[in-house]
């Protein structure tokens, strides 16, 4: 048995029934296994109840005073170890009870007052989710910030611009890294919303209709921070679309990951030799000691499979559920674990590899910029700047290149007499045109790659970043 959970019998329902569960039954019920990381949450959740039952007369002041204390006292044993679930709890929820009413005797038994285990899964849950979703955000703004820092030093580093991975034209290296801030700010609104979502207190809907017991829901949110509570009992105890969302919106931040972690691999190929990778972030082989290998962004790449299978599988476990709660509901947990797990190390790992696992080889950047037809589309536009329409313009700058490719020709290796045999509009200031760096600072539409276009993005963000 995993997770320190041991075996004993204890059942919080289990006066009903006359036989003891089968022992493999048993243990494929449980959720004890997992669902103690939920245990803070749970407390917490529990002692918020306790308050409002206090300031509700369901328990004496004197009562709630003790049950707070006791509950502290079980978190203080799972901090130090101490506390220990055994397999007949089932999960979390009566792990806790058991502990509670094994330290105040039948005190410890007022605490499931008007409600469900239904409801205070749901509770726990959230609760935990909205600190993991506030810790990602800070992971993912770190991210933000080490690519804005590798794009400040490289405003004026050039490399190829690429579609459908062929050369296509220069770009400024710091352009090409802000992207990636941008798609992590989406990820980061797009988790902010979600929060929303998380953020809404299903306690007190109890198993599904609500209580008789005089309850103050909208005291329990407020003490968990909340923003507001389930309208509809049946809704509260069987809503798990936060999940869905959470899993949606993690999932599209790792294919942002995946796609940087490509990038990355193909640059520290011997073909791109765009990067180094320094020894912290790579791996040697077993065999071929010639190698260095970029497992991090492989290993990040390869982990979008996980997260994108849990958002599959939760659709799929919440799909053909009649209201309100079935425990189909207790494989969330799992999964959410999985993906927050994932997504937090991928993120972290990826800040790492930024900071201290990569460097651009500035030489060869350069090698690459210098020696392609990524020009080409400028000599096109010079020509329409001179009156031709912007078709023929094309076809002249393909038989252009077509002709250089034949003698081993780069453009900017044509003299002034061989350019006018093209077109005789062409005229000496075309070849100051043609310099990547040229090619580059012209791009000025509004974000496109020009140095003053990117400076102005880089202290856009700045200033975006420092004040969140
Ligand atoms: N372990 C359960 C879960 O994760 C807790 C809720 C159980 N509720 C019930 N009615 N059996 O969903």
């Amino acid at each position: 048995m995993s997770s320190g959970v041991t075996g004993g019998s204890s059942k919080g329902w289990s006066d009903r029934f006359e036989k003891k569960l089968h022992p493999i039954i048993e243990k494929f019920n449980a959720s004890i296994f997992f669902d103690v990381q939920l245990i803070h949450e749970d407390i917490d959740g529990s002692i918020a109840h306790v308050h409002m039952l206090r300031d509700s007369q369901i328990i004496s002041q004197q009562e709630a005073h003790q049950i707070e204390v006791g509950l502290e006292k079980i978190r203080n044993e799972s901090l130090e170890g101490t506390f220990n679930p055994i397999l007949a709890d089932e999960d979390i929820h009566f792990a806790i009870e058991r502990r509670l009413i094994a330290l105040l005797g039948p005190l410890g038994k007022k605490l499931h007052t008007g409600r469900s285990r239904n409801d205070q899964v749901g509770t726990d849950l959230r609760l935990w989710l909205r600190r993991r979703i506030d810790e990602i955000d800070i992971k993912m703004y770190n991210l933000q910030q080490i690519l804005l820092v590798k794009a400040e030093s490289n405003l004026y580093t050039l490399m190829p611009g690429y579609t459908h991975l062929q050369r296509a034209q220069p770009i400024s290296l710091a352009h090409h890294l802000l992207a990636y801030v941008e798609m992590i700010q989406r990820d980061r609104d797009r988790i902010k919303d979600v929060r929303k979502r998380v953020n809404i207190c299903p306690l007190g809907a109890a198993a599904l209709a609500g209580t008789a017991i005089p309850i103050n829901r909208k005291q329990t949110a407020l003490e968990l921070g909340f923003e507001s509570i389930y309208s509809n009992s049946l809704d509260a105890v069987s809503d798990r679309d936060f999940a869905v969302e959470f899993s949606a919106a993690s999932s599209l931040i790792m294919v942002h990951l995946s796609r940087l972690s490509e990038e990355i691999i193909l640059w520290a190929s011997e073909e791109f030799s765009f990067i180094r990778l320094t020894d912290s972030c790579s791996t040697g082989s077993s065999l071929m000691p010639q190698k260095k290998n970029p497992d991090v962004p492989e290993l990040i790449r390869g982990k979008c499979g996980r997260v994108f299978g849990n958002l599959q599988g939760l659709l799929t476990m919440v799909k053909g559920l009649p209201l309100a709660y079935n425990k189909d509901f207790q494989e969330d947990k799992e999964s959410i674990f999985d993906t927050v797990r994932t997504v937090q190390d991928c993120l972290e790992a990826m800040t790492i590899l930024l900071e201290e696992g990569l460097e651009f080889s500035l030489s060869r950047l350069n090698e690459a910029v210098e020696s392609d037809f990524s020009n080409a589309t400028d000599v096109a536009d010079y020509l329409v700047q001179k009156g031709v329409p912007f078709r023929d313009a094309y076809q002249i700058v393909g038989q252009v290149v077509t002709n250089c490719i034949k003698d081993d020709l780069l453009l900017k290796d044509l003299s002034l007499e061989q350019w006018k045999k093209f077109n005789p509009l062409i005229e000496k200031d075309l070849l100051d045109h043609l310099t990547p760096y040229e090619v580059v600072a012209s791009r000025t539409s509004e974000g496109g790659t020009a140095f003053i276009r990117v400076r102005d993005q880089l202290s856009q963000w700045n200033t975006r970043l420092r004040s969140n």
